[in-house]
């Protein structure tokens, strides 16, 4: 019996959907795009030139009301995404949601509540459960390669949207409420973070403006001003995960180049880090204290004997999505942990203010 093929509608044609989904939906898994979607409409019909898409719409409800599709992916900006999300699931659609999906944590458990209603299966990127290198170390950590893990340190910024990427559309929305660094940027930090070590108990955050006024960098908004003094764009999290164990998160738009690792993992007998680009599939470098065995130093682990999947494009959500309805099984990408994640970066404003340790209800 041949393979089902899943309709897919992208809904929002910027930066992201041409560089990650739009080119790589027929490479992950058996689908193909039926629709591009996005208020400047254009950018839809420019999308259905250039990668041969049969419908452009103008609109969420009129994709709903004209289009036969299966699956949405919402890479719209980020404050167009519960509405979008909403109207999705509404229409009995499977849906990838582009991060955040919800500006709060009670508008995000209304989609998975209705995702639930309706009997379809909803993921929230970024994609980094899903990724090659955090997979390995999780099962070395499994395996007791550095004995009890207690501390995880992650550093996962950028120079801001306007300085690092190329874009032609406006990147001034990512400076306005509902918007910035955190939502952007800290949300892959946040995530890798309880991806390795689970749900945290607490935690604390400083946080600044480091750049008031931003200049764009490329395409057609080149040299344009942006005010960016509403939200800070620098941010240093601590996680409590009870006696003996924590991890911090330094993420923002303000770090034009770095040289530390993504992400290092600490244990009693060893260490993990991070340190070449994710999309590449590296094997993580370790560092072992073994004295029974004769090893302190830095190690090249073996190849793996079930190696996890390696990683094509971040369109891998998509692969997430339909194994998840051709099995019926839960997306790896939950919106639960998406959850868990929104519920710190929702407090982190009153952690600021308050100067205090926040505790968090929301787990995976
Ligand atoms: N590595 C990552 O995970 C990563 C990197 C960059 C961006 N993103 C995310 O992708 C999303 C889009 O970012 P981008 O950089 O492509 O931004 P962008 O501004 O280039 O594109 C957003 C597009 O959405 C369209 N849009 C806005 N509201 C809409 C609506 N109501 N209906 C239909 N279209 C609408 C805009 O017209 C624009 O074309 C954001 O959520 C952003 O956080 C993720």
């Amino acid at each position: 019996m041949s393979k089902k093929i899943w309709k897919v509608a992208v809904i929002g044609c910027g930066m992201f959907a041409h560089a990650q989904y739009l080119p790589n939906i027929t490479k992950e898994t058996n689908a193909v795009c039926v629709a591009a979607v996005d208020i400047v409409v254009e950018r839809a019909q420019e999308a259905c030139e250039k990668y041969g898409i049969p419908n452009w719409y103008g609109s969420v409800y009129e994709l709903i009301e004209k289009c036969d599709f299966d699956i949405a992916i919402d890479v719209t900006s980020i404050q167009a995404h519960h509405e979008i999300n909403m109207a999705i699931l509404n229409a009995g659609k499977h849906l990838i949601s582009q991060k955040p999906a919800a500006p709060t944590v009670e508008l995000l458990t209304e989609q998975i509540e209705l995702a639930k209603a309706k009997n379809v299966k909803f993921v929230c990127v970024p994609i980094h459960p899903m990724r090659y290198d955090l997979n390995i170390a999780k099962q070395m950590i499994k395996d007791g390669t550095i004995g009890e893990p207690y501390y995880a340190k992650c550093n996962l910024s950028h120079g801001g949207p306007e300085y690092f990427q190329y874009r032609d559309a406006d990147p001034s929305w990512f400076f306005e409420p509902g918007a910035g660094a955190l939502v952007d940027m800290g949300v892959h930090g946040l995530q890798i973070v309880t991806s390795m070590f689970g749900p945290a108990k607490a935690f604390a955050c400083m946080a600044k403006v480091t750049t008031p006024v931003r200049e764009v960098r490329s395409g057609a908004y080149d040299g344009k001003k942006i005010q960016a003094n509403k939200i800070p764009d620098h941010y240093v999290i601590t996680l409590d995960y009870g006696e003996g164990k924590m991890a911090m998160v330094e993420t923002g738009f303000s770090e034009k180049a770095s040289r530390s690792p993504q992400l290092e993992i600490f244990g009693e007998r060893g260490t993990i880090s991070f340190t070449k680009p994710y999309m590449t599939n590296p094997v993580p470098e370790v560092y072992m204290d073994c004295p029974e065995k004769g090893i302190r130093g830095w190690i090249t682990p073996d190849r793996w004997v079930n190696p996890p999947k390696k990683l094509i494009s971040q369109c891998c959500c998509l692969r997430d999505i339909v194994e998840a309805i051709e099995n019926d099984t839960t997306p790896v990408l939950s919106p639960e942990h998406a959850r868990h994640v929104l519920e710190i970066m929702c407090k982190i404003p009153e952690a600021i203010e308050t100067g205090t340790t926040i505790a968090l209800e929301t787990t995976f």
